[in-house]
């Protein structure tokens, strides 16, 4: 490759000649000037003021001054560690030309971050929240990123509600009251007007929201991706990571009393199980859908408030990930990591999902602040392991060193510029979705039944979690100032359930609603069985 990170070949070894014979212990400035005192400012006399020419105190309280960046405006808080990912088999090669999903002998470096969403950098690991599990392959084919959370669906299906959906959940502008916890007026107020978020909210209502450690986690994409195999065919595809472990969760007392204790509950765990060799193992598996389905379903596979059951489209493996290195330093690593959902590599694309394309601005958008600048691929933990050649320039931060006269395509005169791929050779083309329509601000219809699902997974829970989840919502709820906010959202609820309604109501000082409601629950099934028949599952 012509861009060398760091320009390290030629001018290191011109720099070798003249190496000084530095054990690299010593304390040193920026500039590799050796210091043999640092607890006193150069001052004028034993009491004098301090004097600027002091490049060393200067040069030391600057760089302290200057230590902080901004953190993610949501996730800010996070674990991280490295992994490799193997495919047990070849199977999905039918499907996809990705070949660290299909080549059982390619073990693809990884890292993950796992994250809670609303509270800051500093907050608790064990309250009430969804969390993060984004996953950042570095295939042979550039990397890509899987950025997914613990729950299957998400609160809102289209992007454009994302900023008024955080705005509702972080904590109130006012006084930053509360804290890492959904207990508030705004968040409720949020899900009383938004009934697709209920489903969502059975889920953080769930002992699900209380995972005991990310080692016991499932991960899911959330989005229909699309998976693009040799031919260019496309089919629908869900992925799912799986946890080796099992599926484990604390409940709430023991969240509260171990947030107190030991705020970084989730974090040790998971840096001490890597340290002591008990590996943390995830399973991927996908659920396809092949495109004449499209329509096959009673809700819209575009929908990402909406699962696809599993009795409906099996999971099925695909390969495993082992995390098995702990990261040297948090914040060159864990906190600069920059995941994003449209770092896709040949094999995997995108769907006309809404809450998707918005993503797919919003992540580097927001690095480009957070992270100051173009040029955070080249950070070590963002660096592709595949060979980066493009006429991009300059920059803050800019620390390739790109050799030659000339930047721009197409040129004659040779002198840096990459060429391109040639005929035949194995690149990213975007899957030809023949699309077509009026421009208008409308949702789909096939995205307006809100309560069915949310019904599907309370009637999934058993009892003890039928409890936890009417206590959750009691808790959560009975913090609300507003009581018809309460009142609200305890009617929502009776679209879900009449008695959890009723059960939640006795709890938050609300009437129950008198009657049940006959939601949209009783569309017709689709003829699913095709559907895992054509995909032999
Ligand atoms: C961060 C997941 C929806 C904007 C994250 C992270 C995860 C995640 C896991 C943390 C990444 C890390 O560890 O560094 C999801 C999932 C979503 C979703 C699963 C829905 C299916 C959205 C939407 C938007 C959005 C709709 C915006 C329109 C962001 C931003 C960050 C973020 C701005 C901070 C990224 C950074 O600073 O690097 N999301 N998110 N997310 N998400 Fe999402």
């Amino acid at each position: 490759r012509d861009t060398d990170p760091g320009g390290a070949d030629d001018k290191q070894r011109q720099l070798d000649d003249v190496r000084l014979d530095l054990t690299g212990t010593e304390l040193t400035t920026d500039q590799g000037v050796r210091i043999d005192h640092t607890d006193d400012a150069l001052t004028v006399g034993e009491r004098g003021p301090t004097l600027l020419e002091d490049f060393h105190a200067r040069e030391k309280i600057t760089h302290f001054d200057h230590e902080r960046i901004p953190e993610r405006v949501v996730h800010a808080r996070g674990a991280g560690a490295y992994g490799v990912f193997q495919p047990y088999d070849d199977w999905l090669a039918e499907y996809t030309v990705a070949e660290f999903l299909t080549n059982p002998a390619v073990r693809t470096p990884t890292f993950v971050r796992f994250s809670t969403v609303a509270g800051s950098r500093g907050s608790a690991d064990t309250v009430r929240d969804v969390r993060g599990f984004a996953t950042k392959f570095y295939t042979r084919q550039g990397n890509y990123d899987l950025v997914g959370n613990n729950m299957p669906v998400f609160f809102i299906q289209d992007g454009i509600k994302f900023p008024d959906f955080v705005h509702a959940v972080k904590p109130e502008p006012h006084n930053e009251i509360p804290q890492a916890q959904s207990a508030h007026d705004t968040f409720w107020d949020f899900v009383s007007l938004q009934p697709e978020s209920l489903h969502m909210i059975m889920w953080l209502m769930s002992d699900r929201a209380l995972p005991r450690s990310y080692r016991m986690m499932q991960g899911f994409g959330v989005h229909t991706f699309r998976l693009v195999n040799a031919e260019g065919r496309g089919t629908f595809v869900k992925f799912h990571w799986k946890p080796v472990l099992g599926v484990h969760s604390l409940v709430w007392d023991e969240c509260q009393k171990i947030g107190g204790k030991d705020p970084d509950y989730n974090r040790r765990d998971l840096w001490e199980a890597i340290e002591t060799g008990q590996f943390p193992e995830y399973e991927l598996g996908v659920q396809l859908v092949p495109e004449s389905d499209e329509f096959a379903f009673d809700f819209d596979l575009l929908d990402s408030t909406k699962i696809i059951p599993e009795e409906q489209v099996p999971v099925r493996p695909v390969g495993r990930m082992t995390l098995n290195r702990n990261p040297d330093n948090f914040f060159a690593e864990t906190e600069q990591v920059a995941f994003h959902t449209a770092n896709v590599v040949p094999g995997i694309d995108f769907t006309n999902d809404p809450l998707l394309q918005a993503r797919n601005f919003s992540y580097l958008d927001t690095q480009l602040i957070r992270l100051g600048g173009p040029n955070f691929p080249q950070i070590p933990v963002n660096r592709p392991v595949a060979p980066v050649t493009n006429n991009q320039r300059d920059g803050y931060h800019q620390s390739f060193i790109h050799k030659g006269r000339t930047s721009y395509f197409k040129n004659s005169l040779g002198g840096g510029c990459p060429a391109l791929a040639a005929p035949g050779a194995e690149v990213f083309s975007h899957y030809q979705e023949k699309v077509e329509g009026h421009k208008i601000r409308k949702r789909s219809e096939s995205f307006k039944d809100f309560y069915s699902q949310a019904t599907l997974f309370w009637n999934s829970m058993t009892e003890p979690e039928k409890k936890h989840i009417v206590a959750a919502f009691r808790f959560e709820l009975g913090h609300v100032d507003h009581k018809h906010v309460r009142q609200a959202v305890v009617d929502q609820l009776n679209h879900v359930d009449h008695n959890l309604a009723v059960m939640v109501a006795n709890g938050v000082g609300v009437n129950p609603p008198e009657r049940e409601v006959t939601p949209n629950h009783g569309r017709s099934s689709p003829a699913l069985s095709q559907i895992t028949m054509s995909l032999g599952g």
